[in-house]
């Protein structure tokens, strides 16, 4: 069976007591689930990993990174390595996300070479890919999402491929509050795991965790995971707020 996974995105958001304040009210939330087989995962900025970990010891959720950069090691300033987030203990880390690819010009290139760094140092991508609101007009969104798949991540071999997460989060509902309706999500849900299969095999195309994002709350969750492909979300705004999230949790059961 494969995983049911609901990550949190925090984007660049929360101060240090704020960031203290939801995690440990998430603890509690999460804690009075009556299921317990939703993996959650939640990524906080760099700046807060080590307070997530530390409030992370109740068991309730995992951390992941939000982006690691393509380079081994060296003088990056600024960057954080692979090595560095693995030497923290971290097994989840955020790539490709379409806000870093309009705002920080990543290419399927770069975001190719980020995917090699995880997967050697053994952290799980988050690999995001979606389509525009002017691919998805003209009927392009299916192509588009296929393009990201093969540059990036399909150059893997079987192996290394079945410790990838796929979101899917087309870009015209990240932070609009225009959700893909349940059909949308599906129809790229198994199309996207149809290329899986195709690339790779069934049964690793069946085990793939194939998460949906954009405009994704407590309201709509429901609608959208109740799809047989859809094994859970990324969650960005609604991530931010204990209760919300918690109860996007639930919704995947
Ligand atoms: P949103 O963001 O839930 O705020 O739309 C999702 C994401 O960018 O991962």
């Amino acid at each position: 069976m494969r995983e049911k996974i609901v990550a949190g995105n925090w984007k660049m958001n929360k101060s240090f007591l704020e960031a203290e304040e939801v995690l440990s009210e998430m603890t509690d939330l999460l804690a009075e689930r009556e299921e317990q087989d939703t993996k959650v995962i939640v990524c906080p900025p760099f700046v807060f990993l080590e307070l997530a970990i530390d409030l992370s010891y109740e068991g309730q959720f995992e951390v992941g990174a939000q982006n690691v950069s393509e380079f081994e090691n060296g003088a990056y300033t600024g960057e954080v390595s692979a090595e560095m987030i693995r030497s923290m203990d971290i097994s989840y880390c955020i790539v490709g996300h379409s806000e870093r690819r309009k705002h920080f010009h990543e290419t399927d290139e770069m975001i190719k070479n980020k995917v090699d760094r995880l997967i050697s140092n053994n952290i799980s991508p988050i690999f995001c890919c979606g389509e525009q609101l002017t691919e998805r007009e003209a009927s392009r969104h299916l192509n588009v999402v296929k393009s990201q798949l093969k540059k990036s991540l399909f150059h893997l071999p079987p192996e290394e491929f079945r410790n990838v997460i796929i979101a899917y989060e087309p870009v015209w509902a990240i932070g609009t509050g225009v959700n893909a309706t349940p059909e949308q999500a599906q129809e790229m849900h198994a199309y996207i795991r149809e290329l899986v299969e195709k690339q790779y095999r069934k049964e690793i195309a069946e085990n793939c965790t194939i998460l949906y994002g954009g405009s994704c709350n407590a309201s709509n969750a429901h609608a959208l995971f109740s799809n047989p492909d859809v094994d859970g979300g990324l969650i960005g705004g609604a991530s931010l707020k204990a209760k919300e999230f918690s109860a996007i949790v639930s919704a995947l059961g």
